[in-house]
């Protein structure tokens, strides 16, 4: 969970922005963020969470570089006066990158925003399909599903006496019952991609609504690209958030997000990868809610609003039931959604 810790004065003066103005940016769930105004500059300082290593910060350095090269905007890390891309400090990371001029949403309100989202993304995957990197920090089984339900299995058997365990329980039996009627993904070539491509990791120029450029680099890594377009879609089109129980998926903003990275990704996606897009969205939204109801018993991964909830197990339950509720919307209409896939993609391969 995001550390809030304000950017402790050694490391502003690490960075040579001693005196600097700081504010708090963005609401990730993850790192702790920071806009730092010094000398008419804008630029960003985060506390990494720790359950990412320093390398971490050598792989972005290659991404970045990399994309940087074939012209797409990115925020890049820059050095300490010591020449150190990050700084220890009482145990925790810290590091300061380029500030973009863009604005995150936490959810998309229209088609247009959902078509530039996929144009964005299918551009950075094809940016790195020649990048031939070995990751230094490579986070194993990010969508290793059945480890997930595994671990909301244990989650249950080992916190029987949490206080909200009366109501996680039914949740969970609800995620875990979807789980097991879902088929299994076919076995597809891994690609490096963005890992964490949700709606906020994406920066938008707030005066055109265009996407500008994807942030939020620490999970960079390969996997096939059915799971991150399904992490993509599940969060682009579901207009109500994360926060909502009502959640639904849209298909008109499915289609929107589709056409979008068709006409980037058409002729590169391969036919098996268009087919596991629908099903790898299920998968996430499964996987997802199964995350947040074992973090409603352990309470030691996800932050949480403790303005609008009772409990940070509260807020959990709320979004797990969130995930949950596009999930089963998302089922309801599936034939309609492949049915978008392949019509897209077979208009995109036919112009
Ligand atoms: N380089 C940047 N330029 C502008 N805004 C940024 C930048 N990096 C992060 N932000 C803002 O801060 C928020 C949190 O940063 P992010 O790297 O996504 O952290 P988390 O891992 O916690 O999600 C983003 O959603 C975005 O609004
Ligand atoms: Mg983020």
């Amino acid at each position: 969970m995001p550390d809030n810790a304000l950017p402790p004065p050694q490391m502003l003066h690490a960075w040579g922005l001693a005196g600097a103005r700081l504010s708090p940016l963005g609401s990730g769930l993850i790192n702790g963020t920071w806009l730092v105004e010094a000398d008419g500059r804008r630029l960003v300082m985060q506390h990494v969470n720790p359950m990412f290593a320093p390398a971490v910060n050598d792989d972005i350095r290659v991404v970045t570089a990399h994309l940087r090269s074939k012209g797409l905007v990115t925020p890049e890390l820059l050095p300490a006066a010591d020449g150190n891309y990050w700084q220890l400090h009482e145990g925790g990371t810290w590091r300061l990158m380029t500030w973009v001029a863009g604005t995150s949403h936490e959810r998309l309100s229209t088609v247009a925003q959902a078509q530039e989202a996929g144009a964005l993304l299918a551009r950075f995957h094809r940016a790195l399909d020649d990048c031939r990197h070995e990751f230094h920090h490579a986070r194993a089984g990010v969508h290793d599903t059945a480890r997930h339900l595994a671990n909301l299995r244990r989650a249950l058997a080992e916190h029987r006496s949490h206080p909200q365990y009366a109501a996680v329980q039914p949740l969970a039996g609800e995620i875990l019952g979807l789980a097991d009627a879902l088929e299994p993904l076919p076995a597809l070539p891994e690609r490096l991609v963005h890992g964490d491509p949700k709606i906020n990791n994406i920066l938008f120029d707030p005066a055109t609504d265009r996407a500008l450029c994807l942030i939020d680099l620490d999970t960079l890594g390969r996997m096939p690209l059915p799971l991150e377009l399904g992490d993509a879609f599940r969060s682009w089109c579901n207009p109500r958030g994360e926060d909502d129980q009502r959640s639904a998926f849209s298909l008109e903003l499915f289609r929107g997000a589709v056409a979008g990275y068709a006409a980037g990704a058409a002729g590169w996606i391969t036919p098996a990868e268009c087919r596991a897009i629908v099903p790898g969205t299920l998968t996430i939204y499964v996987e997802l809610a199964a995350r947040f109801c074992a973090d409603a018993l352990n309470e030691s991964y996800f932050g949480w609003d403790a303005s609008r909830y009772p409990s940070r197990s509260a807020h959990n339950q709320l979004r797990a039931a969130s995930q949950l509720a596009a999930a089963r919307s998302l089922l309801d209409m599936r034939g309609a959604a492949e049915e978008v896939v392949r019509s897209v993609f077979g208009a995109v391969s036919a112009a």
